[in-house]
């Protein structure tokens, strides 16, 4: 309601990757792009630690619009609930027949739950691909906003190389070699 735009995804028409995270944030929902913001550039320095170059995915969210709350001047992003996730899937819906990626990366839980239908512990299921019904693989992590929020400099370093590494298993998922490093 609040949100200034819808926020569609973002990438080739045809692309083998397909991310996809929460919902646009404060940046985003001024841009009207998704992942231009600070979890923008961890997931661009992840992936290009992985591999994978962002130009060739098409990187979109579960939900479209921004939902915050105003504290003081500050637009505070709040999680979208069930009801909110399943009023967009149309639109996921409807960017994957478009796009058809053989591999989707979940970053997070509102991904995660939007694309299973089920409520998803990333820790349980992150790095391992499952297949979609339609035969396209799924592989889940976290969401880069959650490295942002580990204040310990050694435990971020080890949560991005855990993110880095479900990024490398989504590669080799979709058949492509390692990335040299
Ligand atoms: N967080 C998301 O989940 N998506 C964005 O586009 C930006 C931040």
């Amino acid at each position: 309601r609040d949100a200034t735009q819808a926020v569609p995804g973002e990438g080739p028409k045809r692309a083998d990757f397909m991310l996809v995270g929460e919902q646009p944030g404060d940046k985003e929902d001024l841009a009207g792009k998704p992942f231009v913001g600070p979890a923008g550039r961890i997931l661009d320095a992840a992936l290009k630690d992985a591999g994978i170059a962002r130009e060739d995915t098409f990187v979109t969210n579960a939900v479209k619009h921004f939902k915050h709350e105003m504290r003081g001047k500050r637009r505070l992003h709040k999680r979208p609930n069930n009801y909110e996730i399943e009023r967009c899937k149309i639109w996921l819906e409807r960017e994957r027949d478009l796009v058809r990626p053989s591999t989707i990366v979940a970053l997070g839980v509102t991904a995660a739950r939007s694309l299973t239908g089920k409520t998803v512990t990333i820790s349980k299921m992150r790095r391992t691909p499952v297949e979609l019904a339609d035969g396209t693989k799924l592989i889940v992590t976290i969401h880069p906003s959650a490295l942002l929020r580990i204040e310990d400099e050694n435990d971020k370093h080890a949560a991005y190389r855990d993110f880095v590494a479900d990024l490398q298993a989504a590669r080799a998922a979709a058949g492509k070699s390692p990335a040299k490093s």
